[in-house]
């Protein structure tokens, strides 16, 4: 039989193997079709029958990633939502039930539909390489496991541990999912015919829970289960704001984690899932999130010219000076993903709190000890800076003063190999300014990094007048290879995250100063969606960088917040010393319980963030950065901005811009010229 998508083996012991690769795609997704044809096989395959069935994957970079998320977004209403369910289902019942024993060989990704498909066979094989990784991750775009993972995992691995997976939508390497009890054999690649081979020969039996954990799928302990879990959810998420997770719960507990019993009107349908604007928001956020890894591979993206220029070679050696908050985490992250990094500073006692901090991200990231060696090894204190001769990259993360970093770049640009990089991590200063002293300023771009460097995702790339289109290309490629996601902007004060960050902030300090308790605002935030509320976060990045970035930032027409100011002089400067406006006791902020029944926390939201809006309206007048859905991706990945509204652009698109350009009249009115809307409102 021909498939366009699969293509099915008899080999002389009588054992089928079924390659999937799907036609046109060097990724494995499951449209319509290649589950139609799926189907088909399985069909075939019943009336053959083999001895035994392997389904692997043709594909270098993985099993297979999912449902084809293009196919999902063309889903018109709640009847093609639920055929494309019921679709993924009937197929994947068909493999479950074929009467010869099944086995999926799993390598690199394994994702939502693929995790789906192996968990429909009998026996799963995984490639024990770092680059292999089994997840149920459909919570992060708003749906559920519906192609029976919340109804096949639970019985395998126990409720409460198919919980975790499925609510936090965490991916899991091959030791974990072996003792998980997801996967019956880990083996390199090369061994992945042999495993297959010797369990379809002789099946084993198959794998089940431990007791303690089998209990937690008995009808007495499920609720109590579902109870706690729904517990933590709440902790981190509103149902409003995010339905998925508690739908995930419900399907699990009243459906026997199939969709197919659950009604259409019901909250945890997928019909229901599909039609919730936060399941749109966050899968176009999945999508563009895809753009920016793209940006790291040359011509990629249109709306970027500077991505039409030739690949660039991967960075093996980075130079890092300044060994401060910043440059140390940044050379550590590098030397994680694998290059070799020099680190300088004035003296070594600069640098060793950098390395110790190194040794304890890789202990929590890599575990094993030679790996962590590995990446110890990798990270070269170099107070001489000798690294600064062989380095592809250098990047310079010195104290914010552009006088200084002048004199740096001077004397270490002339050591520099042809061909290396020079980065800025500065957060305000315009890379012209910092250009003058180059022999090739063309050579000179920003790579900005977000603090925790280890937790945030997106780095911008800056753009100065005289910064080649290779170089910007280059440092595109830089951030995907240490795996972060690039976004390019131009270089003007507070590039966009920081720009658009700074009026929010500054209002919530300025709501300070009138008074109001700052356990209301951050509620008011949270309230809106996000992560953290203004006066935490400002107290957590440092009320001395706030009070700094403020200043470079505000016009004229903004005052000066007054309790921001006299906590920088008494240095009460937040998390790092103790005290901002919290009490920071073990890292945490104390807040005082003041209840917020009688306030108008969206009056308040809308008061914090309307700020956030306008200036998105400006940069994007000003083109900081390529177009709106540039502006949103880069304040979701950059501050966490309520990801289930889609950013800021899509906040104003789902309001309305004219209820939008109401508040800021009606703040203007109240509160002074600083809300004064932004002449790009009018193009938007
Ligand atoms: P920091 O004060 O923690 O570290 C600066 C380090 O540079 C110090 O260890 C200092 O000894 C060293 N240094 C100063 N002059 C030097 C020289 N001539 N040669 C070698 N080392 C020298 O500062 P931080 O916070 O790490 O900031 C560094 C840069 O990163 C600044 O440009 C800042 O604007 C930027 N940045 C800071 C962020 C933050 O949250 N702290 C976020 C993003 C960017």
């Amino acid at each position: 039989m021909d498939f366009k998508h699969w293509k099915l083996d008899l080999d002389a012991e009588h054992i089928a193997w079924l390659w999937f690769d799907r036609a046109g795609t060097t990724t494995n997704t499951f449209s319509s079709e290649a589950l139609r044809e799926l189907g088909k096989v399985a069909e075939h395959v019943r009336a053959m029958p083999p001895r035994g069935l392997a389904i692997l994957s043709s594909k270098d970079n993985g099993f297979a990633a999912g449902a084809d998320i293009e196919e999902f977004t063309r889903i018109k209403d709640a009847a093609e939502a639920m055929a494309f369910t019921n679709l993924g289902n009937e197929v994947f019942d068909q493999i479950e039930a074929l009467p010869f024993p099944t086995v999926a060989m799993v390598h690199g990704f394994c994702m939502g539909g693929g995790t789906e498909l192996a968990l429909a066979c009998r026996y799963r094989v995984m490639d024990d390489g770092p680059k292999t990784r089994m997840g149920l991750p459909e919570v992060m775009i708003g749906i559920v496991p519906g192609w029976g993972g919340a109804k096949r995992l639970p019985p395998l691995i126990g409720a409460a541990a198919a919980l975790d997976l499925m609510l936090t939508g965490r991916a899991v390497d091959a030791r974990r999912a072996r003792s998980l009890g997801m996967v019956d054999a880990v083996t390199p690649r090369r061994h992945f015919e042999n495993a297959a081979r010797r369990i379809l020969m002789q099946p084993p039996p198959r794998s089940r829970p431990k007791l303690a954990a089998a209990v937690t799928n008995w009808p007495g302990v499920r609720n109590v289960v579902a109870s706690q879990a729904a517990k933590q959810v709440a902790k981190r998420a509103r149902r409003d704001h995010y339905p998925a997770p508690y739908a995930i719960i419900e399907l699990w507990r009243d459906f026997g984690g199939d969709v197919r019993n659950v009604p259409p009107e019901h909250p945890a349908s997928m019909a229901s899932l599909a039609a919730h604007p936060t399941t749109k928001n966050l899968i176009r956020i999945f999508q563009l999130q895809d753009r920016l890894k793209a940006l790291g591979k040359p011509g990629s993206d249109p709306a970027n010219q500077a991505t039409a220029t030739p690949g660039s070679d991967p960075v093996r050696h980075a130079h890092v000076i300044g060994a401060g908050a910043m440059g140390g985490d940044i050379a550590a992250w590098c030397a994680l993903r694998g290059i070799t990094v020099t680190l300088q500073d004035l003296a070594p006692e600069r640098i060793a709190p950098a390395i110790k901090r190194g040794a304890e991200l890789y202990k929590k990231r890599l575990k094993q000890k030679h790996l962590v060696q590995g990446a110890m090894d990798r990270l070269v204190p170099d107070v001489a800076g000798n690294g600064v001769a062989r380095a592809d990259l250098v990047i310079e993360a010195i104290v914010e003063n552009a006088e200084v970093k002048r004199k740096v770049f001077a004397q270490v640009e002339p050591r520099m190999k042809p061909t290396a990089i020079l980065a800025s991590n500065t957060s305000s200063i315009p890379l012209q300014e910092l250009a003058g002293v180059l022999a090739r300023p063309e050579r000179l771009v920003g790579i900005h990094f977000f603090n925790p460097v280890a937790q945030m995702q997106l780095v911008e790339i800056v753009e100065g007048p005289q910064t080649s289109a290779e170089v910007m290309q280059a440092a595109q490629a830089f951030t995907r290879q240490i795996d972060k996601l690039p976004l390019p902007c131009k270089s003007a004060p507070g590039f966009l995250v920081n720009r658009v960050l700074s009026p929010y902030l500054n209002e919530a300090m300025l709501l300070l100063d009138e008074g109001v308790p700052p356990e209301t605002i951050d509620a008011a935030a949270k309230d809106f969606g996000m992560p953290m509320g203004p006066v935490e976060l400002a107290d957590m990045v440092g009320l001395d960088i706030c009070w700094a970035v403020g200043k470079e930032l505000a016009d004229a027409d903004t005052p000066i917040p007054k309790l921001l100011q006299a906590n920088v002089e008494a240095k009460n400067l937040g998390m790092k010393t103790g005290k901002g406006f919290y009490t920071w006791v073990k890292g945490k902020p104390v807040k005082a319980d003041i209840g917020t029944g009688t306030v108008d926390l969206k009056a308040l939201a809308d008061r914090l963030v309307a700020p956030a809006l306008n200036e998105s309206v400006a940069c994007m007048r000003e083109r900081i950065v390529a177009d709106a859905d540039l502006v949103d991706v880069g304040m979701i990945f950059g501050t966490g901005f309520a990801p289930h509204r889609g950013g800021p652009i899509q906040t104003i698109r789902e309001r309305g811009k004219q209820e939008w350009l109401k508040v800021l009249e009606d703040l203007k009115g109240r509160h002074g010229l600083r809300f004064e809307p932004d002449s790009g409102w009018s193009a938007l």
